[in-house]
């Protein structure tokens, strides 16, 4: 091969690996069930220990709460869940909005895209592309109707409605994270000085402080 033809291989085959391993890695055995006991993370549990509750959750069916500040729940099913979910590369939750106006505000998952099925209730979801374009991408979603976010980018989803509404999501992830968008910038511990808010939201410090101490 030629200097430059080498080059270009090595290129596409880092570029390729990186891809592989941008998401959860594929699993080396039928299953790796999270051991509770284990002295590190990624410790399987002995196969013959293992049982179908490993593999199981239950009460997804039950509406949680949603009287709180943002009017939304979420009820996680991923591998602190479901420890058969350990080396999956998958989870799900459940979200509850309330009426009028519950919210599952700007947030991210670093590790996961998200597939959303709307049960009950008219959501009003999006996402916001990556920069220069940040280009907000939305549609209103009625039961039956599936959205997808991609990996990494913030969305949210609005209960339009003057009804309760139910969605539920998978990600391809076995711990996709979240980072809410709000919480994480003005409510990080300690505090991102204000300075630096002040500059980056073109705002000015004293409405910064105020943003600070309602998180
Ligand atoms: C829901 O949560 C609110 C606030 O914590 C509480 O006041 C209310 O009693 C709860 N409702 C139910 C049905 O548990």
């Amino acid at each position: 091969m030629e200097g430059l033809e080498i080059i270009l291989t090595i290129f596409i085959l880092a570029t390729a690996s990186s891809f592989a391993f941008a998401s959860d890695p594929s699993p080396l055995q039928d299953f790796c069930v999270a051991d509770p006991e284990g002295s590190a993370p990624n410790v399987c549990k002995g196969a013959a220990l293992v049982t179908a509750d490993d593999f199981s959750f239950s009460g997804l069916h039950i509406r949680k709460n949603t009287s709180n500040s943002v009017g939304s729940a979420v009820t996680p099913v991923n591998v602190a869940q479901i420890p058969g979910l350990h080396t999956l590369g998958i989870s799900m939750v459940r979200v509850d909005y309330a009426p009028n106006g519950g919210l599952n505000p700007p947030h991210t998952h670093p590790r996961a895209s998200e597939i959303l099925v709307v049960i009950e209730g008219t959501l009003r979801v999006g996402f916001v592309t990556s920069n220069p374009d940040n280009r907000l991408i939305t549609k209103v979603l009625y039961p039956g109707d599936v959205f997808v976010f991609p990996e990494g980018l913030i969305h949210f989803q609005y209960n339009i409605g003057n009804t309760h509404a139910v969605a539920f999501a998978g990600l391809n992830s076995q711990n996709p994270g979240v980072i809410t968008v709000a919480n994480a910038v003005f409510g990080s511990n300690p505090s991102i000085s204000a300075g630096v808010l002040a500059k980056a939201f073109k705002l000015d410090g004293k409405l910064v402080g105020n943003l600070q101490s309602n998180f």
